[in-house]
């Protein structure tokens, strides 16, 4: 007998822990180093195949298994089945991270950036005529009013009549009032010559107290110049109520010019003549720019005040056109020209500038 006969068990275990040893089965770690190199699904595809496929060396063993004597062939199945989930498993790790890569560079390649710089349209912004009407609402509000408005192609009735604005005023004349049709006042139309037309609508509709402002166009029969415009717009207020007096007027427009222009602005009143108000003022306000009229002053000329607007208590004719009890009521109004607020404000030294839509200009006023 020699002893290569196979009739020893532990010869036999020898034998097939040899066979074992010489399963051709690849060492995952080294595989690792080759994985780590592939960045392309296509490669990766063929990585798989060529280690985890049909002719894998994996493969190949797996079917050999059956060569193995029975009483060895779990552990020699275990073992590469180890291996090849083992190897799987990072072949599939690494198809995850070769797909993220993919993907990232597609979207490099074939995305819109959309934070890459473009030509902006510029933001506008308000025009600074716009700017002081909401100022000037602001602090009206702050104070208890309320905003109103009316039509600015008007009756020549509210314009004037309602107004106590007689028959023959010079303000009803074609050179100073644009005329859409002509007639009798009931219904001759014209574009209002001032805000002032909204006292008598709104008074009409409504009952006593009244505290309004109201912001709009103006239309008057003028050529442009450095103070003039034919469209242009006017701030009215008016303030109905018991016992309202003249120097209820005074302090609201000082408290206005306070807020408006500087804390320390003063306001003087020259007597002046308005149909709708008696007695009527004109208001001037202290120059916010130089200290009480300094010659060289470019904001007030040297005189130290500025013009601001015309005001008055409401004649009580207009309180009987528009139905209100003049013995009941008493009240005061004014009117101011929004473009000589801001032209005041900003030392601005022509109204063209305003109407001009000059960026230069308007860019200024970024509001
Ligand atoms: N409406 C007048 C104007 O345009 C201003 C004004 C309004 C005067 C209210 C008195 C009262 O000049």
């Amino acid at each position: 007998m020699t002893e290569q006969t196979n009739s020893s068990p532990d010869d036999l275990d020898a034998k097939l822990d040899e066979m074992l040893l010489q399963l051709r089965l690849p060492d995952v770690a080294k595989l690792q180093a080759e994985l780590d190199g592939v960045s392309t699904s296509e490669d990766l595809a063929e990585f798989e195949r060529r280690h985890l496929g049909r002719e894998s060396p994996i493969a190949t063993e797996m079917r050999n298994l059956g060569q193995l004597p029975q009483a060895q062939r779990r552990d020699a199945g275990r073992r590469i089945n180890d291996i090849r989930q083992e190897l799987q498993a990072r072949v599939d790790e690494r198809g995850g991270l070769v797909a993220s890569q993919e993907r990232a560079g597609q979207i490099a390649a074939e995305g819109i950036d959309v934070t890459v710089d473009y030509e902006r349209l510029p933001v506008g912004s308000l025009h600074l005529v716009h700017q002081v009407i909401d100022e000037v609402n602001d602090i009206f509000i702050g104070l208890g009013y309320h905003v109103a408005d009316g039509p600015e192609a008007e009756l020549a009735w509210y314009n004037f009549d309602a107004l106590n604005t007689p028959p023959d005023h010079p303000g009803r004349l074609e050179s100073d009032t644009m005329y859409l049709d002509y007639g009798k006042p009931e219904d001759e139309m014209l574009l209002r010559a001032h805000t002032s037309p909204v006292q008598a609508r709104y008074m009409e509709t409504h009952e006593p107290p009244v505290y309004i402002v109201a912001p709009g166009r103006a239309y008057r029969n003028d050529t442009i110049d450095a103070s003039h415009l034919p469209v242009f717009f006017q701030i009215e207020g008016l303030a109905v109520d018991e016992h309202i007096t003249f120097s209820d007027l005074k302090g609201t427009l000082g408290e206005f010019a306070r807020q408006f222009f500087a804390a320390d602005t003063e306001v003087r009143m020259r007597p002046h003549y308005f149909p709708f108000t008696e007695p009527s003022a004109e208001v001037d306000v202290s120059c916010f720019n130089c200290d009480r009229g300094e010659a060289s002053c470019r904001v007030c000329g040297g005189t130290g005040w500025l013009e601001m607007l015309g005001c008055g208590m409401v004649d009580p004719n207009v309180f009987e056109a528009v139905g209100y009890d003049p013995a009941a009521v008493t009240g005061f109004a004014f009117g101011m020209g929004v473009e000589r607020l801001a032209m005041v404000r900003h030392g601005i030294d022509s109204m063209r500038h305003l109407i001009d839509n000059d960026l230069r200009f308007l860019e200024q006023f970024p509001g």
